[in-house]
């Protein structure tokens, strides 16, 4: 590659790490002035993550185009990745509606594997943000990926991930079988947590009351 063009895909991949700054601060502060208001933060963590150039590449190949910075901005909508952690399952909604209603996020897409878990038991709620990127001398609007999850479905997430790579074959079935009850498992977890939770806070209410 020549030297003018690795210095545009190095641009290129420099505007996903600002949309991502943005929306890390965005997220901070409305973590932070949840906080403050009702004295509970929603967020536990966020973790973020630029697709490797390598792996854009790969994936463009697999999809059968050419590369070029305007097929991987338009078709590799995961680039930049936010995944947020939060403890309880009704977090998750509450963080998408903060989300979507900042007047400068466009929420282009929302898949709800929460409500729709795959087959496999996976579940999450992502969302395809377009964000505006103030340059030099231009607004870039970058997508960036973000994926809410609970603490729970993150554990199950991380470590299925890690089999699926484990076996090119596919998951074998045994095994498959156990994640999805494992799954299952962790559905009952998230709603137990929920569940003493809501004892917790009718607890205090009523001695706050006495
Ligand atoms: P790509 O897989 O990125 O091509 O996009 P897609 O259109 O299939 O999107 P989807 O929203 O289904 O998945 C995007 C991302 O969610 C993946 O890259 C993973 O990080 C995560 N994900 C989706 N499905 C699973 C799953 O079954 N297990 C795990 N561990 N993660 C998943
Ligand atoms: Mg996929």
């Amino acid at each position: 590659m020549k030297q003018e063009q690795l210095k545009q895909w190095a641009h290129f991949f420099l505007t996903y790490k600002f949309a991502l700054d943005e929306v890390e601060t965005k997220l901070n502060i409305l973590n932070e002035e949840f906080q403050f208001i009702h004295d509970y933060n929603p967020i536990e963590h966020v973790k973020t993550r630029i697709k490797t150039p390598e792996s854009v590449m790969e994936k463009l190949r697999r999809k059968n185009l050419d590369i070029s910075i305007e097929h991987a901005k338009t078709h590799i909508r995961d680039i930049a990745g936010v995944r947020v952690i939060c403890s309880f399952s009704t977090d998750i909604y509450q963080i998408l509606n903060m989300i979507s209603e900042q007047s400068d996020v466009k929420v282009i897409e929302v898949k709800d594997y929460v409500k729709d878990p795959k087959p496999n038991g996976y579940k999450s709620v992502h969302l395809i943000a377009e964000i505006p990127v103030f340059l030099t001398n231009r607004i870039e609007n970058v997508l960036v990926e973000i994926q809410i999850r609970t603490s729970a479905m993150d554990f199950w997430a991380s470590l299925e991930h890690k089999i699926f790579y484990k076996f090119n074959e596919g998951i074998p079935a045994e095994i498959q079988q156990q994640l999805k009850e494992s799954a299952d498992m962790i559905d009952l977890l998230d709603q137990r947590m929920l569940s003493i939770n809501d004892k917790v806070l009718h607890h205090l209410q009523l001695t706050a009351a006495k």
